[in-house]
């Protein structure tokens, strides 16, 4: 038996050997890295045999409580940089707020982990502020240059042998992303811009990356297969994903720091991409870390990491996507989540109010800045009761107290559509935001509400009635305004 191991053994290192050799490289492989000359149908993607990699980054909010959706996007950025990816096709959102933020403890900079470096440096500003909306990133995604307004002007100009890498990171809800600009993204609009991309012929393979609430409803029942197009997201579709290293958590970022550093999602697969050799690292491998990684040991800090369209692309190595940092070229794929201690993560939805929070713990006594932490405290709490309020009273005017909330709350079964309605959703959502404010940020935890609504017949008439007979009037503060939400 051992002389058998260890002839395998001399076998498999003389196969890497003329592996090596005959890639033209006159090197000693590791057996790891060797392991993909044995995968039958896999070209291993060397540099010649794909063709450029594309890459759109896009962080959806902002805010300094909002602080590491855009710190993941810069630090997305710098591994792709490193991975060989060239500026001219990497097109970045990011709405550009944070570093010089008068709340950044370190002007200039941007961190996505602890004791990370500076993630912002020489970031290109594609599309900053007002330009990081709807009608841009689709531009973008679909190459056309003359429905852009303002930004830098930058499309995947990319052909059928090219690969592209979308990467999203934002507070979303059932069937919706959220932008910092107003109207936010409608799911159905983002799969019809998909298809057309595809239509187009001008990529060979596509994937996709999303952090953000409920990020498993922009797929599920929605992303075909036969779009060479393999998506993730960091939760189902029921639940909510999680921010990391925020104040008073483990870990926790430096003490000067009042906001979280990053997704727990966003985190895990970058973390896990800057330290392999992504010629030999799958993007299923990734997937399956990630998953493990983001579940969080299946504490209730957690969420369930979620694959769609053609998972077959998975067996593809991250090259393809992401190019590779040559110091990772003999650091081989190990699975090292069982060394990381399951980390305390924050809810999404309440990583601004933890950020309020700890603003107005820290702030002396009596200063102007504790009593601004505490006005902002309460006009976002207000905005949630106001909103929590609203929608359950509607349902109980549309469906009867009792039957109310069990409508607004139903699930359907794993595989379909939020909503076979689209058109309907809007309106229904349009009408609320008429009658009762903006949902904002926070209130789009309630789309599936208005979704349910649609899927039992309910009208625009009958909202139009219920919410106006919920919703006295606007509430005056800053979350409710129109520029919010979706009514733009
Ligand atoms: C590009 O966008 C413009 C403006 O929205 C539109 O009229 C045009 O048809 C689009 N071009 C293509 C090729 O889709
Ligand atoms: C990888 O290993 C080879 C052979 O030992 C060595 O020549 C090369 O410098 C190493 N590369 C890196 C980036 O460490």
């Amino acid at each position: 038996m051992i002389r058998l191991a260890s002839a395998a053994a001399l076998l498999l290192l003389l196969l890497s050997v003329s592996a090596g050799l005959a890639a033209g490289r006159n090197v000693i492989r590791l057996p790891s890295d060797a392991s993909r000359f044995f995968r039958a149908g896999d070209d291993g993607g060397d540099d010649d045999s794909v063709g450029t990699r594309w890459a759109v980054l896009i962080a959806g909010s902002n805010g300094y409580w909002n602080y590491r959706h855009q710190a993941d996007v810069c630090h997305a950025y710098q591994l792709l940089k490193k991975g060989g990816l060239k500026d001219e096709n990497i097109i970045v959102f990011m709405y550009d707020d944070i570093a010089d933020n008068e709340e950044n403890p370190r002007p200039g900079i941007v961190i996505n982990s602890p004791d990370g470096d500076d993630v912002y440096e020489e970031v290109p500003k594609d599309y900053t502020g007002e330009d990081v909306n709807v009608n841009n990133f689709f531009s973008v995604i679909l190459g056309n240059k003359t429905a852009l307004t303002g930004g830098s002007g930058k499309v995947l100009e990319s052909g059928p042998d090219d690969t592209i890498f979308i990467y999203y990171t934002d507070h979303g809800g059932p069937g919706v992303l959220g932008m910092p600009t107003s109207p936010f993204l409608y799911a159905d609009d983002l799969i019809d811009v998909l298809k057309k991309k595809h239509a187009s012929g001008t990529y060979k393979s596509l994937v996709f990356y999303l952090e953000a609430c409920e990020s498993g409803s922009i797929f599920e029942g929605l992303l075909p297969e036969g779009l060479n197009i393999y998506a993730t997201t960091a939760s189902n579709a029921e639940e909510s994903s999680w921010g990391t290293y925020c104040p008073g958590e483990y870990p926790s970022p430096p003490v000067e720091y009042e906001t979280c550093l990053g997704d727990l999602y966003s985190v895990a697969w970058m973390e896990d991409s800057e330290v392999h050799n992504l010629r030999t690292e799958t993007l299923h491998q990734q997937y399956q870390l990630v998953k493990k990684r983001t579940a969080n040991d299946n504490t209730a800090y957690g969420s369930h990491v979620m694959q769609f369209g053609d998972i077959g692309l998975s067996k593809e190595n991250l090259f393809l996507y992401m190019g590779t940092n040559p110091a990772n070229d003999n650091s081989s794929f190990v699975d090292d989540n069982s060394l990381r201690p399951p980390q305390k993560a924050v809810n999404q939805r309440d990583a601004d109010l933890l950020h309020f929070w700890h603003k107005f713990r820290k702030a002396p006594e009596g200063s102007s800045r504790k009593l601004e932490a505490q006005k902002q405290f309460f006009e976002a709490m207000s905005h949630r009761m106001h909103i929590d309020h609203s929608v359950k009273l509607i349902g109980k005017l549309l469906f009867g107290i009792k039957k109310g909330p069990e409508v607004l709350n139903a699930v359907r079964p794993a595989g379909q559509p939020l909503v076979d309605d689209w058109a309907c959703l809007r309106s229904l959502v349009r009408t609320f935001e008429t009658h009762c404010g903006s949902l904002s940020q926070y209130g789009m935890k309630h789309m599936r509400s208005f979704a349910n609504m649609c899927n039992v017949g309910i009208r625009t008439e009958q909202m139009t009635e219920a919410s106006g007979q919920a919703c006295a009037r606007i509430p005056s503060g800053p979350w409710s305004s129109l520029s919010r939400g979706f009514s733009a």
